[in-house]
């Protein structure tokens, strides 16, 4: 008996601590501290955008020797692994952003943030001019400032090979809104199939989903779509819920091609056992309001009907990515992004410095490779503070008649210290994707090789992997939380 006591007050003590902590940091993140102002006599860095490569920057960017302004159309940072979740209910939007203001406000010195979207950089004056493109807009609502470092990180845009009809009939999925019009279009859908009097022939067109591009994007939605079919739409629309298909049209020979042949094996397995149909060799060739056309391996074009069709076919460069490309058309030469050296400072562009999805270089466009990078550039741009203020450390000591000569030599050393950089270098985690029905596949460099992984276990690790990169506390907690909703409440779409 007295050991169960004790064991009661030791967990009791650990509640009462963990709470404790949790609550301390809570409270401490939420009142962000006094800031330094900004500095006319520092450098001005611009930073254009908020995902993945401009955020994990910011985040590790030490701003004591820069005045920063940030620049994006959205004023919050998306954590896109979890984006297929929030489709079909699994997860909240707001769950999985995390506010911009919110990781400035925690810099050393005072962050200027602009939810404005950038039109022009002119590298040769070195300025940007952005726009302010939402709804809302003042009597100022455009404006040009001029930069001393830039780090651009905008992103791509969605590919649609200029097929006729995507942009007007299909669905996206890279944006917290497309999700959202994704989660409203599945409802509609149903609920028209639903609709009193509607034609067999046209239940069956509004229950299916049509998902283009067997990348990660596409398998992932698949499968979110599939759980809400047999989680939630079989309980709530019975008289419906049985017409519903999926269907993933690839025009590849499989899905999945950047992961290992075992594990597209057991997606495409898995998939069929959850009666996701599968149609490799298969092309979109033009998107009609309720079809698709397509051209399968024997050449023969057809249509296919659909309520819901969701485009995920990859990225292409932005349009003020390309406008600046062809600013520099001697050494920009890659039409995939922007290119840059191993320090990822852009070619033929002072002061320049790219990252992420909206470079063209040997790693893939992965949020992997965008939040290394970013951590990497600040680490960079550490440096150049560091000898910024020893250069001028260097200079008062030179201008002082009886300085000690060996303290010059000591800064000097330090200064080229600073000034030495090393290049940037990926290390890759694995790759991980969720295929539905609790099922999740992981790729992992371990053991000097390769381990591949599918299933239960691979979800659990899916799941806790991207909980521990979550930004925040906050956004752990919110995601835990709607996991525990919708397995005691199910998902409402
Ligand atoms: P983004 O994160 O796209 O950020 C670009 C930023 O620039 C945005 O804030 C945008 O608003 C802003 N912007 C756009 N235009 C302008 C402009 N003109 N001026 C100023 N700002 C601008 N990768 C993984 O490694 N693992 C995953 O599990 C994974 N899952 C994904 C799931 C989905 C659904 C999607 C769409 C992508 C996924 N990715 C994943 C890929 C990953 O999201 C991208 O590689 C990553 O976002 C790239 O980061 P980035 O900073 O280059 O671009
Ligand atoms: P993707 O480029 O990886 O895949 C697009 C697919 O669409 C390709 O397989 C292509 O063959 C196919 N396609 C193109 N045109 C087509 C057409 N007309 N008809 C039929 N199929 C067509 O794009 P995705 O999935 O959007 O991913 C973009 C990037 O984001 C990738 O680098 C990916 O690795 C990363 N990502 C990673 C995730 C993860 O690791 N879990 C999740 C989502 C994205």
């Amino acid at each position: 008996r007295r050991y169960m006591q004790n064991l009661g007050r030791v967990t009791l003590v650990l509640i009462l601590t963990a709470t404790g902590a949790f609550l301390y940091v809570t409270q401490a993140q939420s009142h962000p501290p006094e800031q330094l102002d900004a500095d006319p006599t520092k450098p001005t860095l611009v930073v254009l955008g908020s995902g993945w490569g401009a955020t994990s920057f910011l985040k590790s960017l030490d701003t004591d020797e820069f005045n920063v302004v940030v620049i994006s159309p959205r004023n919050y940072f998306l954590f896109t692994p979890l984006l297929p979740s929030v489709t079909v209910g699994t997860l909240e939007p707001r769950s999985i952003i995390q506010p911009t203001r919110y990781i400035t406000r925690h810099k050393k010195r005072k962050v200027s943030v602009y939810e404005a979207e950038a039109q022009e950089v002119d590298p040769a004056k070195k300025t940007v001019t952005f726009q302010d493109i939402s709804d809302v807009k003042g009597a100022a609502d455009s404006v040009t400032i001029p930069y001393d470092y830039l780090v651009y990180a905008v992103g791509c845009e969605n590919q649609t090979f200029g097929i006729k009809g995507v942009n007007e009939h299909a669905c996206f999925l890279k944006e917290l809104g497309d999700a959202d019009k994704v989660r409203t279009k599945i409802m509609d859908c149903i609920e028209t199939a639903a609709f009193k009097g509607q034609s067999e022939e046209e239940i069956d067109r509004l229950m299916h989903m049509v998902v283009v591009g067997g990348g990660p994007t596409g398998v992932e939605y698949a499968g979110e779509l599939h759980d809400f079919l047999i989680d939630d739409l079989k309980k709530w629309y019975p008289e419906v819920a049985d017409r519903l298909r999926i269907t993933l049209i690839e025009a590849l020979p499989n899905v999945l091609p950047a992961f290992s042949k075992q594990l597209i094996q057991y997606t495409e397995s898995t998939f069929k056992e959850n009666r996701i149909d599968v149609l490799t060799r298969t092309m979109v060739k033009d998107v009609k309001d309720k079809a698709v056309v397509v051209q399968d391996a024997n050449k023969e074009i057809r249509e296919i009907p659909y309520g819901l069709l969701v485009w995920a076919t990859g990225n292409t460069s932005r349009r003020i990515t390309r406008d600046l490309m062809n600013k520099l058309p001697q050494v920009q030469t890659q039409r995939r992004g922007l290119l840059v050296d191993d320090y990822l400072s852009m070619l033929g562009a002072d002061g320049v410095y790219a990252l992420g999805d909206c470079t063209a270089t040997s790693y893939a466009p992965t949020a992997q490779v965008a939040s290394q990078e970013g951590i990497y550039l600040a680490s960079v741009f550490h440096k150049l503070g560091q000898k910024a203020k020893l250069e001028r450390q260097l200079a008062d000591l030179r201008a002082q008649p009886a300085a000690d000569p060996s303290e010059i030599e000591a800064t000097v050393k330090k200064l080229n210290r600073a000034a030495k950089l090393t290049p940037f270098h990926y290390s890759h985690q694995g790759s991980l994707a969720y295929i539905g029905s609790e099922k999740a596949i992981a790729d992992l460099p371990l053991f000097n090789g390769n381990v591949a992984s599918g299933g239960g276990a691979a979800m659990l690790f899916w799941r806790s992997a991207y909980v521990s990169t979550l930004y925040s506390v906050r956004n752990r907690t919110l995601v835990l939380a709607d996991w525990a909703k919708v397995k005691i409440f199910g998902r409402w779409v």
